[in-house]
Parts: C-alpha cells; structure tokens; sequence
C-alpha cells in the first residue's frame, strides 16, 4: 500500500470524521499530521504528530507544514477561520504543497454583502431581495434609521438582520424570532453596524437543506442533500448555535423536499459554479467545498440563505462514513483536476451533538436540567465506543470539543462529541445515534431530543405540503 503524509487542519468533530475517513482508506497507508485547536483525544491517538494551535492562526499552521514539508503529499483545512484568513494561499506560496480548500479571494464566507452580489448577477431567481447598509454612507444615527425604517416598510417588516463579517455583534437577527417591533430590530441592526456593514434582506418562509460539493476547481461534485438543527433546543426553539445535529436520508434529497426541489437546487448550485468559476482565472483557485449553500425551499422554488466556503459541520459527518470512493482518492482528484463525481452509497445518517450546560444557553433556560459548573470535567466514551460490538462500522463516536488532560478526556466549552448512525432509514440511523448519544456517561452534557425525529420530518413535511397548495 501507498504510503501518503496528509496535514489536517482541526477544530472539531468534522475534522474527527475527516481524520477517521483517512486513517479507514483502503488504497493508502496515510500518516497524519495534525494542526489542531485542542488536544482532541481522537486525534491525538491517530496522529504520527499533532500541534496544539489554539487560535488555528495560519502563520503558526504554515509553520507546522514547513517543519513537516518532507513528509507531507497534501493539506485540508476544515475550519472557516483559517480558509478566510489565506491558509491555502500561505502553505502553497511557501512549501508548495497543494492545500484543499478555497483561495482566501474566492473563501467568500468572509463577505454576506459579496455573497449576496455574485448570486444577484448569477442567480438572482434564489436571492431573497436586500439591502446593503455601509457605515460609510450614513452620516448619524437619524439618517440610517430612516433608511431602515424606509426598507422595513417595503419588506413589511418581514426581514433578518446579518452582519456582513461572521460572527460581528448579535449575529443573525430574523423578525418574530429575536424581535418583534422596528424598534427591536434598529436596536439589533445598531449591535452590528457599529462594527460594519449589515445586510437586511427578506425574511423567506420554507424549510432547510444543506447543500455542498467536492470541488476540483473545473469539475463540481454534488453531494446528496442533508439537514442542520440550526436552533439549540428542541422543536427550533432558542438561538441559533454552530448546529446541534443532521441527517441525510438514503436518497439524494430529503423527505420534505421532491425530486424537483433537488434537481432545482442541483441547477442553481450549478449555474453559480460555472459562471463563478469561468470568471476565475487560476482553474484550481476553487478547490475544495466553495460552494456550501444553505438553500430554503419555499413556495417558489429555492433561495439561498448564505454559503459557507468549507464543509458543514455536522453536515459533512453525514457523508464521510458512506463514501463509496476511498477520501484519499478524492482528496487526489480535487487536486489534479479530475473530480468528476463522488460516489455514496444509498444509506440514511442521522448525527447528534452533545454539548456543555452553557452551549446554546441550555443552564440558563433550563437551570434545573444541569448542574452549571459540570464543564471542563471528564466525559466517558468506551461505552459508546464498545457499541461497535453490536452495530459494527453503523455506529461512529466523534469527539469535537474535547480535550485529552491527565489521560482523561474532557469536555470544553462548544459542541464536545457527535455520534452518527447509519441505517436504511432515518429512524433506524436516528436510533443508533441516540444508542451512542446515551452510552456517554460524565460531565452534564445535554443533546436535542429531535433530532431526525419523525415527529420533526412530519412538521416539516407538512410545512411544504401547506406552502405548495
Ligand atoms: P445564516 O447565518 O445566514 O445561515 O442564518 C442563520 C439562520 O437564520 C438560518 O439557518 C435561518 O434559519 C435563518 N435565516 C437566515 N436568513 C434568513 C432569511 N432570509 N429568511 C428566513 N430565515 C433566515
Ligand atoms: N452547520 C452549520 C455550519 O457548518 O455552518
């Protein structure tokens, strides 16, 4: 077997699950070079060398790849932060070695604003109306709120608020959910427009998928269709975390959606691709997942909610352990160019997080639940482990937030450990999961009870039938 050296770019459970999908290649012996932001037990265990970078600042990952140049073939970068920040751009430029993930320019997750006007030009069917607020051009805080207040009126107050940079004062904002008056909304706005520009465009009504691609920069692999739980507690209820589980059912698309919705988001995905890419002049500057749309199906087709230009996580988990085509070799064809298509095999995955006391507010809204200061204790995974005894490779732990201290291993502060299971349907992929999720003993941790749940998947069934009539 061929020996390969792969670096990996760590921040949680979706790196788990890629370092997993190497460490499992059967036409490579991979040796792992791991730069992570903690001492992930998993990873720890599976690396020949593993650096703990905390803030995953893309100087100190370079310097990581230089000092380990010999022995590496290629580089993927899971987490948004360092794809943003040129990780591609600076380990190329220095060692030459090919690095998976989109150039800094084309990472367009770093923009909602440049997000908003690529697909305006290229898809403007599937971009919800907005409008763009630059600081720049408003002189005092009369002026904007006149524009605001102009904008709402149009939109009938039915509007979301989105920094343009990820992660800039409260975040996303949707009207009826974070606030119900204009005044709400202003106060919301103003958290953000202090740092920069803010996006207010149309609150649309519909359900989610999560659509994503393996990309050699030319070719546009898409992968089938899959399903975040976006909000922290059960029944959407709460706000908005990094995604508290997902699912995939054994088809391309998922049971709200019909065959149509997939074959309209697989166009439109398309379309963006190739007038996106016939516009880049490097062929290769697109490497990697650029293109991961958060699609809502509504009554007239779908609209995008934002694109992320790295896998999901948890999405991606749903996907990794079913790939039909060994990763290292898609690793290899997004490289030389010749990614044609990734094959997965006909299986439903359903994933579910377990996170802290304080992950999504859980201690405060339900102080009664959890005991507050249970973080940073340890967490027990060998029963959840030995579950492969009974379900084999259906079942599979993935820690995230964890670290390995005093070889115990603990949980930190965002979403510590996910547990997929496969099954023929969702319900039996669902009940693996959950098998796994209970056999974790330890620390207070808590999980969303419905995830996948047939109750959910009816609610939302019913939610597009009621759209379409
Ligand atoms: P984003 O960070 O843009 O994905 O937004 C986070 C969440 O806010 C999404 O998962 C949706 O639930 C909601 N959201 C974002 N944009 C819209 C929109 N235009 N209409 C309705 N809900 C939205
Ligand atoms: N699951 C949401 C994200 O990866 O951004």
């Amino acid at each position: 077997m061929e020996k390969i050296g792969v670096l990996v770019v760590a921040y949680g459970a979706r790196e788990t699950a890629m370092v997993d999908a190497f460490t499992r290649s059967k036409n490579y012996k991979v040796q792992l070079f791991i730069a992570d932001k903690q001492r992930n037990p998993f990873n720890v265990e599976k690396a020949a060398k593993h650096v703990v970078i905390p803030d995953l600042d893309v100087e100190k990952i370079c310097k990581f790849a230089e000092e380990n140049k010999a022995n590496l073939d290629f580089a993927i970068v899971g987490p948004e932060k360092p794809i943003i920040e040129g990780a591609r751009d600076l380990i190329e430029k220095r060692t030459g070695i090919p690095v998976i993930c989109p150039k800094k320019q084309y990472a367009i997750e770093a923009s909602k604003v440049e997000q908003r006007l690529l697909f305006q030009e290229i898809a403007p069917e599937a971009n919800p109306r907005f409008k763009v607020f630059d600081p720049k051009n408003y002189k005092g805080t009369d002026a904007v709120k006149q524009a605001v207040y102009k904008w709402l009126d149009e939109l009938q107050n039915q509007a979301v608020v989105k920094p343009d940079k990820p992660t800039a004062g409260k975040g996303v904002g949707v009207w009826g959910d974070h606030f119900t008056t204009k005044e709400q909304l202003f106060e919301h706005f103003m958290s953000n427009f202090q740092y920069g520009t803010v996006i207010i465009e149309e609150k649309i009504d519909g359900e989610e998928s999560s659509f994503m691609a393996f990309c050699d920069g030319k070719h546009f692999a898409p992968l089938p269709a899959t399903r975040d739980h976006k909000r922290a507690f059960d029944d959407d209820k709460g706000p908005n975390t990094g995604g508290m589980g997902s699912y995939k059912d054994a088809s391309d698309y998922l049971p709200f959606m019909t065959k149509k919705d997939r074959e309209n988001e697989l166009a439109i995905a398309q379309k963006i691709f190739e007038k996106w890419s016939a516009k880049i002049q490097d062929p290769t500057a697109l490497r990697g997942v650029p293109l991961y749309l958060a699609f809502m199906h509504t009554r007239g087709g779908p609209k995008i909610l934002e694109n992320n230009s790295r896998p999901g996580d948890p999405e991606i988990i749903n996907i990794l352990p079913v790939l039909k085509d060994d990763f290292v070799d898609v690793c290899y064809k997004m490289i030389e160019g010749k990614l044609t298509s990734v094959e997965v095999e006909k299986a439903a995955t359903v994933l579910t997080y377990k996170v802290p006391p304080s992950y999504g507010g859980y201690a405060d809204v339900f102080p009664n639940k959890v005991n507050k200061l249970e973080v940073d204790t340890p967490v027990d995974l060998s029963a959840a482990y030995a579950l492969t005894r009974k379900f084999g490779d259906r079942i599979r732990v993935y820690p995230g937030s964890m670290e390995l201290k005093n070889n115990q291993t603990c949980a930190l502060k965002s979403r510590v450990v996910g547990v997929l299971g496969v099954g023929e349907s969702i319900e039996e992929a669902r009940q693996v999961s959950l098998e796994g999720i209970n056999a974790i003993k330890g620390a207070a941790l808590w999980s969303r009870t419905d995830i996948a749940a047939k109750q959910h998947i009816q609610k939302c069934v019913e939610h597009m039938k009621q759209l379409r009539a």
